[in-house]
């Protein structure tokens, strides 16, 4: 027997309806806003995902790395946003003199311990801005951010915010936030002991040191932003309060990845029993993201939701509309004698858009009709020996239970057939 991999679960089709429903959606939101979509592949080299300065768990505990046949050093991607930098870097799209707006939904691998919204296989959906550094990019992207949760029904939306800085704030951070923490180095768990040397920001992020007192006393990166990074985070405020989005900062606020600059921030909503899993989706604006991958200065901002998080937030507090597949006509024949006839009236009605589907099953016509039933098709088509001498299809309407003979040609009128 076989089992599948721990963390990677199968979607069946009483789940992909859903995700089908959510996708759609989601792509009709993200073309309001003009964005198209980009597909990156799933392996890349490693070095897009190890880089250097990157030290976060996500990138040195969690990914997935093989060396292939031609001795490559292959990664699974984690995330999105590296590889499409990657992308816009090779492809020289960001000489188009304009911002580069995508929307992405797939999968992404992290070797992380499976817990509830947790997977190793999982999806995310989200957008990345690429081009232009402004606030009032920033705002757009928290707000159609918002947008999603609100579209799809769901309550109490919050974005937490906050603010790294440019380059020169956050070295100046970094040092006070250092200097901090070297003098309470002895509270601190053995790997942010090690963080303050690579990275003391990851501190903050630590999921053991993170509600110590002395974590939440730390320096405050909004205290040590350079004025022009003050008034880029400012004006962002004030396009989100004219916009009335629902907002709160979070000082201790950096992200689980070390490529942020800027403004930073993940998105919540009010769900049922979900804990940390609350925590719907994330981003923020990364100003070295390309010079890191060898690439020109070019700033981008984005963010990504987990998908399966996304989906069960729907189901549990009641905004996953119910939803069946349709079927419009069922073929049910008296033999297996019919059953030529009767596919060439199941091809017919598919050539013109109708959803048909036939029982292809030689038992007893009772049991075709209970299979039928089960099916829940808006008609059921019955073919014997009357129908294929006379050239016709016996019609019954599941609704009304009324039967008639007619000709496929109006069958397929009947069903609205193209
Ligand atoms: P992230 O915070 O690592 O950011 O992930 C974003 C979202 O993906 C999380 O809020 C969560 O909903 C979902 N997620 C992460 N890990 C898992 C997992 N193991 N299982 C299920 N869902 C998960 C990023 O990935 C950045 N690329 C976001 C971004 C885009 N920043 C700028 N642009």
């Amino acid at each position: 027997m076989n089992y599948k991999i721990k963390g990677t679960y199968d979607l069946l089709p009483e789940d992909s309806i859903k995700w089908e429903y959510v996708q759609n959606k989601l792509k009709e939101i993200f073309k309001k806003y003009n964005y198209k979509e980009i597909r990156t592949p799933i392996m890349e080299y490693s070095e897009v995902f190890h880089r250097e300065g990157e030290f976060s768990d996500m990138v040195q505990k969690e990914t997935y790395n093989f060396v292939d046949k031609g001795n490559r050093n292959i990664t699974l991607r984690p995330e999105a946003t590296a590889g499409i930098m990657r992308s816009v870097i090779e492809t020289k799209n960001y000489a188009q003199n304009d911002i580069l707006k995508y929307f992405y939904i797939g999968p992404n691998y992290r070797y992380e311990r499976p817990q509830k919204g947790r997977f190793r296989e999982f999806y995310q959906f989200g957008v990345e801005v690429i081009g232009l550094k402004s606030p009032y990019v920033d705002a757009e992207v928290i707000m159609l951010a918002s947008d999603i949760i609100t579209e799809f029904g769901l309550d109490g939306v919050l974005i937490k915010l906050n603010s790294l800085g440019d380059n020169q704030s956050r070295l100046k951070y970094q040092k006070v936030l250092k200097e901090y923490f070297e003098s309470h180095k002895e509270g601190l768990c053995n790997d942010c002991q090690t963080r303050l040397d690579n990275n003391p920001l990851r501190i903050l992020d630590c999921k053991i040191d993170g509600p110590k007192e002395v974590v939440k006393n730390a320096p405050k990166s909004i205290d040590y932003l350079t004025d022009s990074s003050k008034v880029h985070f400012e004006t962002v405020l004030k396009v989100l309060d004219e916009n009335k989005i629902n907002y709160e900062i979070d000082h201790n606020l950096v992200r689980g990845i070390d490529y942020y600059s800027e403004t930073v921030f993940e998105i919540h909503a009010n769900i049922k029993d979900f804990g940390n899993a609350n925590t719907l989706g994330g981003g923020g604006a990364y100003d070295n993201l390309s010079t890191d991958l060898g690439g020109p200065e070019l700033t981008g901002i984005g963010f990504s939701f987990g998908m399966e998080r996304f989906v069960e937030a729907l189901e549990v507090s009641g905004a996953m509309p119910n939803l069946e597949y349709a079927l419009d006509a069922y073929i049910i024949t008296f033999d297996e004698e019919y059953n030529t006839f009767a596919s060439k009236v199941l091809k017919d009605l598919r050539d013109h858009k109708v959803i048909a589907e036939m029982d292809y099953d030689n038992k007893s016509v009772k049991s075709k009709m209970k299979k039928a039933i089960k099916a829940n098709p808006k008609y059921l088509i019955f073919i014997g020996e009357d129908e294929v001498k006379n050239n016709l299809v016996s019609v019954k309407d599941t609704n009304t239970q009324e039967q008639k003979p007619m000709k496929v040609k109006e069958l397929i009128k009947l069903l609205g057939g193209k």
